[in-house]
């Protein structure tokens, strides 16, 4: 594909696609190489998610990652992609306090390269905030389920809407996020039936994690389909490659080849003119 003939992917695609029955794909990303092999494999969608305070900062929970670190590794993903729609998460307190501070924190990710942003919940106050963003131009991707800067509030990794009343909350959330603006919700961690009822009752597209085959979308954390995260994988992760181990071997084999001299060979290696060697002193190197 030459850069004249790629369509960008944009929220209308989204709407589009929901509308003509076509599954959204997106994926995260965090750098450069990988936002390039994602955006060339034609993924609908590249997410910077939160989830970066665990694969790539260590952090146990997403809550420690501040905009800084969103600033930095959005605009890293932003230049690799072409097509994708690039969608940045909002961190923690990053869109809690006034709506002055979500609007310029939002700017800062659209001005390092985001499309749009996402944000988690739908209380009073965020939804607010939303209808904010989205009348000053800034599309926006709402969250709801399980949604991950609230564990300390949820108390662990549970399934959310597990029940008829708790299915219709969730609906009446999403709908509120939808009147106010929202392109499409991302859905985490809530049961089949429950998310394809919400997807069915909704304009816009639903995309699942952890939510079954009936949502508009599907998205995964990278590092998760890769087998590339040391730590526990979800039971909705489907991993279709095993990084961790093809890096292991790479490391431990370039590690054994320098201690015990294979590594570099002649190959790898920039060499005198011999008039120049001979100035060394050194008449022959092996
Ligand atoms: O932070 C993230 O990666 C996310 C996805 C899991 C949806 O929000």
């Amino acid at each position: 594909m030459t850069s004249e003939t790629i369509k960008p992917v944009t929220s209308g695609t989204f709407q589009k696609m929901k509308n003509n029955g076509e599954k959204i794909t997106m994926l995260t990303a965090y750098d450069f190489s990988t936002a390039k092999y994602i955006d060339e494999a034609g993924v609908d969608s590249v997410l910077i998610g939160d989830s970066l305070g665990m694969t790539i900062l260590g952090y146990d929970t997403t809550i420690n990652v501040t905009m800084d670190d969103m600033v930095t590794f959005t605009k890293a993903v932003s230049n690799g992609v072409k097509r994708a729609l690039v969608v940045a998460d909002m961190p923690f307190l990053s869109y809690q306090v006034s709506k002055e501070q979500t609007i310029l924190n939002a700017g800062r990710l659209i001005q390092a390269g985001a499309k749009a942003v996402k944000l988690e919940g739908a209380s009073d106050f965020i939804v607010n905030e939303v209808n904010h963003l989205t009348t000053s131009g800034i599309n926006v991707v709402g969250h709801l389920g399980f949604t991950p800067q609230y564990i300390n509030t949820i108390g662990g990794y549970y399934i959310q809407g597990k029940t008829y009343e708790n299915t219709i909350k969730l609906l009446q959330a999403a709908k509120k996020l939808e009147e106010n603006g929202v392109f499409s919700i991302v859905l985490e961690m809530v049961p089949e039936e429950s998310a394809k009822y919400i997807s069915e009752n909704l304009s816009v597209p639903t995309i699942g994690i952890g939510a079954g085959k009936y949502c508009d979308g599907q998205v995964l954390v990278i590092d998760d389909i890769l087998g590339k995260y040391p730590g526990n994988t979800p039971k909705f992760v489907k991993q279709y490659a095993n990084i961790r181990e093809i890096m292991t071997d790479a490391i431990s084999t370039y590690n054994n080849e320098v201690k015990n001299g294979q590594f570099p060979q002649p190959e790898h290696t920039f060499r005198l003119t011999d008039e120049e060697r001979e100035k060394l002193g050194y008449t022959t190197i092996k």
